[in-house]
C-alpha cells in the first residue's frame, strides 16, 4: 500500500514538472534562436559565437542578479538583452514575450546538460 501510494505521489510530481516545463518555453526554439545571427547587425554572429552549446551559461538560469559590462541587470531577460544590445549589436526582445520564454528555456536546459558527478562518465 505504501509503495502504491509513492507511485502515485512521483507521478504528480513528474506531471507538475512537465507541464511547467511546457508552460515556460520551448527549448528547441530557444536553441534555433541562440544559433540564429538574426538576433545580432551586421556582424553575422549569434549567441552561439561567444557561448558556443551556450558555455559560461551554466550557472545562469540560477542567478537573480548579474553585473555584466559593469552595469547590474535585475534577472536573466536583462541580461539576455544586455547581451543582444551590447555585443551583438542587435534590438533587444520582449522580455515577456515568446522568443525571450523559448530563449531562457533553453538556457535552463544547459544548466541541466552540465555533467553530473554521477554520471560516471
Ligand atoms: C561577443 C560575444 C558574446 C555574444 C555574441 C553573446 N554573449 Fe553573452 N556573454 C558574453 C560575455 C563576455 C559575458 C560575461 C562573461 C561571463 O560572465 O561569463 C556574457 C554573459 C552572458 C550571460 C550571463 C551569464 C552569467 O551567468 O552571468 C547571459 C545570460 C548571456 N551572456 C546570454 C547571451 C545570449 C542569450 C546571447 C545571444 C543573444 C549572448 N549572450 C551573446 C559574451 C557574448
Amino acid at each position: 500500500m505504501k509503495s502504491l501510494k509513492i507511485v502515485i505521489f512521483s507521478s504528480i510530481i513528474v506531471g507538475l514538472v512537465f507541464s511547467f516545463a511546457f508552460a515556460s518555453g520551448d527549448v528547441v526554439k530557444g536553441k534555433a534562436l541562440f544559433n540564429d545571427p538574426k538576433l545580432g547587425g551586421k556582424a553575422g554572429k549569434s549567441c552561439n559565437s561567444c557561448h558556443p552549446d551556450g558555455k559560461g551559461l551554466e550557472k545562469a538560469a540560477d542567478k537573480k542578479e548579474f553585473n555584466l559590462g559593469g552595469k547590474k541587470q535585475n534577472g536573466i531577460e536583462e541580461a539576455v538583452n544586455f547581451c543582444i544590445e551590447m555585443t551583438l549589436k542587435g534590438k533587444a526582445i520582449d522580455p515577456k514575450g515568446t522568443d525571450m520564454s523559448n530563449m531562457v528555456a533553453y538556457i535552463k536546459s544547459i544548466a541541466k546538460k552540465s555533467p553530473s558527478p554521477a554520471a560516471g562518465y
